[in-house]
């Protein structure tokens, strides 16, 4: 005799559980009506309890949905990255459905291979963290073309006519080096990134603050690694020192630039902060260096739950229509053991 299967909970023994109606439970599992935050907690708070999944197949065949949402990213490795997929996941896991993540190095030959896989999938929805490459304007077409939602987190600007979230990276670099600034420095060091757009704005902000200031802008002092790697940033300010320019500070366009930068300075014997105060962007590093890094916060997590959210909103099967959802983040400074006031030039 077969086993008997295990019994598993109905959605009507959520909606017991919680003290709802069952077109309450399904309207937040579909996300397809309003539904107070008192209740959508206590249908969630049922759902965990009960350990209920809903039957996303026999769902999906009658809706035309396959609950399911792509994250497309360009480096795994990157912990920014990491903190937008909790904040999709945040969203997603509740609504019950499936978080994919594709990573594409970089690479325009894996964002295709990936997209044509996806799209065979027909995923209801897809976060895109965008780089700067001149095929992303080509995908998105693609993506938009087969009316699939798609919300870009952390992108450069010149993709329209999309959802976003973004960070007011001019800002956080008018503030980083505003900061630099009020501490006294002048001969501030702005280690970015070749080809980033997210690089080319922060350091826009930069000049703003130094011409603000009436700080005349030494080329020199521009200096721009190959990726926001530690090894890049390390490499960068080897040579800046061997180079013999003087600088005292150091906006560094990412926390992982700014560890690579602080080994280096260390290795040097050039301490952090005595001899050269260093500011990160990002907080991915925040807490793991020494000394402890001031940075730039970039609420990494919380874009991840808006992009989501909006997602989640255009995929509802009575979506939500209308012109682009554009969200600017700020980045917030965290000033922490990394910087100091300049007490003299000794570089
Ligand atoms: N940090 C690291 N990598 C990045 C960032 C950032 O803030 N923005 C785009 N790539």
């Amino acid at each position: 005799m077969p086993e008997a299967r295990k019994q598993t909970s109905t959605i009507k023994d959520v909606a017991r559980r919680a003290n709802v109606s069952v077109a309450t439970v399904s309207a937040v599992i579909n996300h397809n009506r309003f539904v107070s935050n008192e209740l959508v907690e206590r249908v969630i708070k049922a759902i965990q309890e009960l350990g209920y999944r809903p039957n996303r197949i026999a769902q999906g065949l009658k809706k035309r949905k396959s609950f399911s949402l792509v994250y497309i990213i360009p480096d795994i490795t990157n912990p920014i990255f990491a903190g937008v997929t909790r904040g999709i996941q945040d969203v997603m896991e509740r609504l019950c459905y499936n978080v994919s993540i594709y990573n594409t190095d970089f690479s325009d030959k894996k964002l295709f291979h990936h997209l044509t896989t996806t799209l065979e999938n027909r995923p209801d929805g897809i976060v895109l963290s965008a780089w700067h490459s001149s095929e992303i304007k080509r995908a998105v077409s693609l993506i938009q073309e087969l009316g699939i939602p798609l919300v870009i987190v952390h992108a450069p600007r010149n993709i329209e006519a999309v959802d976003a979230v973004l960070v007011d990276e001019e800002k956080g670099g008018f503030e980083a080096a505003s900061y630099l600034l009020e501490l006294g420095h002048r001969n501030i060091v702005s280690l970015g990134v070749m080809n980033s757009t997210t690089s080319f704005l922060r350091e826009q902000g930069y000049r703003r603050a130094l011409k603000q200031a009436n700080i005349p802008i030494s080329e020199e002092f521009i200096i721009k690694s190959a990726s926001f790697s530690s090894r890049d940033g390390c490499d960068s300010i080897y040579q800046a020192v061997n180079s013999g320019i003087k600088f005292a500070a150091i906006f560094a366009h990412s926390d992982s630039i700014a560890v690579g930068a602080i080994e280096a300075l260390n290795r040097m014997g050039l301490r952090v902060p005595e001899v050269v105060s260093v500011v990160g962007f990002d907080g991915t590093y925040a807490f793991s260096t020494f000394p402890k890094l001031t940075t730039m916060l970039i609420p990494n997590r919380e874009m991840g739950k808006r992009a989501a959210e909006i997602l989640s909103k255009r995929m509802a099967v009575v979506s939500e229509k209308g012109g682009n959802v554009v969200e600017m983040m700020k980045p917030q400074l965290l000033v922490q053991d990394s910087t100091q006031r300049l007490i003299n030039e000794s570089l």
